[in-house]
């Protein structure tokens, strides 16, 4: 068996957590012959229902389970971490503004990024899942002085997974035939689901279905599950949250072997997105590093969409710029 490594996940008494913890305990996200030690952190007022949680992964005797810390003191829940998910966000209240959204959520993300930095294990891999992921993951990156911002990310991979499985539908293959699917930009109903490069068991996506279709049907899916989950089900989307982030650390840490995922990452000018903000791009996978998939050719139909999305995470960036260290 190897060393246990700490894996850090914030918001752990929540809705998304009661997927993500078990499949990380039970070896989903790291691999079957990884042992964990789960720091779990949430609030005050949420501790005595993680209490609750962590009887029900006791109750389990995973294995791979060495340890599980369950705090509200940042500090603790990040030392030593290898690992960070950090799910816990502010939803929206009522009459809340976007900015108001924002800023609160910069009051969790920039001392969540302080305290990685003084804490966490030199090489963290951080993953943000909690909303708005991508804003949130520039605030701790930002906050995190001492670590790379290339270690902050933020998961567009449930948007991506939402397209392979529109596109999987629709041609009547498995996702597991569909490849180069991308999600650029924000983690928002401005993503860009894109599939110029897709190909469907080994053929181009655009040869099996229509333009008509892309833009009135699959894009606007896309964009809009968050929502279509909500009003089916009354609560937002938790297992296949879960399961994206599951999948979006497992590739990081355990490399694609070629294939391409989406993931939310610091721009550095890549496809004329200038530096500045955290943008969903095509990335593979290897030895623990991220890398832009270079050299796509971007129609003018692709090219406003990317925009389109830059250009309100760059809005998101405004509204927290005093907050950006
Ligand atoms: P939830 O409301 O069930 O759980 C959130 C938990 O976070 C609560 O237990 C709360 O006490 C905790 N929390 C709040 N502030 C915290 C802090 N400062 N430190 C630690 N914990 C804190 O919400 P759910 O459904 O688990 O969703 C979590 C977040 O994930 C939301 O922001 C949601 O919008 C986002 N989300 C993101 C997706 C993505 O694709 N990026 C997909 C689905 C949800």
């Amino acid at each position: 068996m190897k060393k246990p490594v700490k894996v850090a996940i914030t918001g752990a008494a929540g809705q998304i957590a009661y997927s993500l913890i078990f499949r990380i305990a039970s070896g989903s996200m790291l691999g079957p012959d990884q042992p964990v030690i789960l720091q779990l952190l949430d609030i005050p007022d949420s501790l005595e229902k993680l209490k609750g949680t962590v009887m029900e992964i006791d109750d389990c005797a995973f294995p791979l389970v060495s340890g599980v810390v369950a705090t509200a003191d940042p500090m603790e829940a990040f030392d030593g971490t290898d690992y960070a998910l950090l799910v816990g966000a502010r939803p929206r209240g009522p009459g809340m503004e976007r900015k108001d959204l924002l800023t609160a959520n910069g009051a969790i993300f920039v001392p969540q990024g302080k305290a990685l930095a003084a804490k966490a294990s030199r090489d963290v891999k951080v993953l943000v899942v909690g909303n708005p992921a991508n804003t949130n993951a520039l605030i701790a990156a930002s906050a995190a002085k001492s670590l790379d911002p290339k270690q902050f990310t933020a998961m567009v991979r449930l948007d991506h997974n939402r397209a392979i499985s529109q596109l999987a539908t629709k041609t009547g293959v498995s996702g597991n035939d569909i490849d180069k699917i991308i999600i650029w930009g924000n983690h928002s109903s401005t993503q860009y689901p894109d599939i110029t490069s897709t190909t469907v068991a080994g053929k181009p996506a655009k040869s099996l279905v229509d333009q008509q279709w892309i833009e009135s049907d699959f894009i606007p899916t896309v964009q809009q599950r968050g929502a279509a989950i909500i009003k089916a089900r009354g609560l937002s989307s938790a297992a296949s949250a879960a399961s994206a982030a599951v999948d979006h650390m497992r590739d990081w840490a355990l490399g694609t072997n070629g294939k391409w995922v989406s993931m939310g990452i610091p721009s550095d000018g890549s496809y004329g997105i200038k530096p500045g903000v955290v943008y969903g791009y095509p990335v593979t996978c290897k030895d623990g590093k991220y890398e832009i998939v270079q050299g796509l050719p971007i129609d003018a139909f692709s090219r406003a969409r990317m925009d389109a999305t830059d250009a309100e995470l760059r809005e998101e960036r405004a509204a927290i710029e005093d907050l950006l260290a």
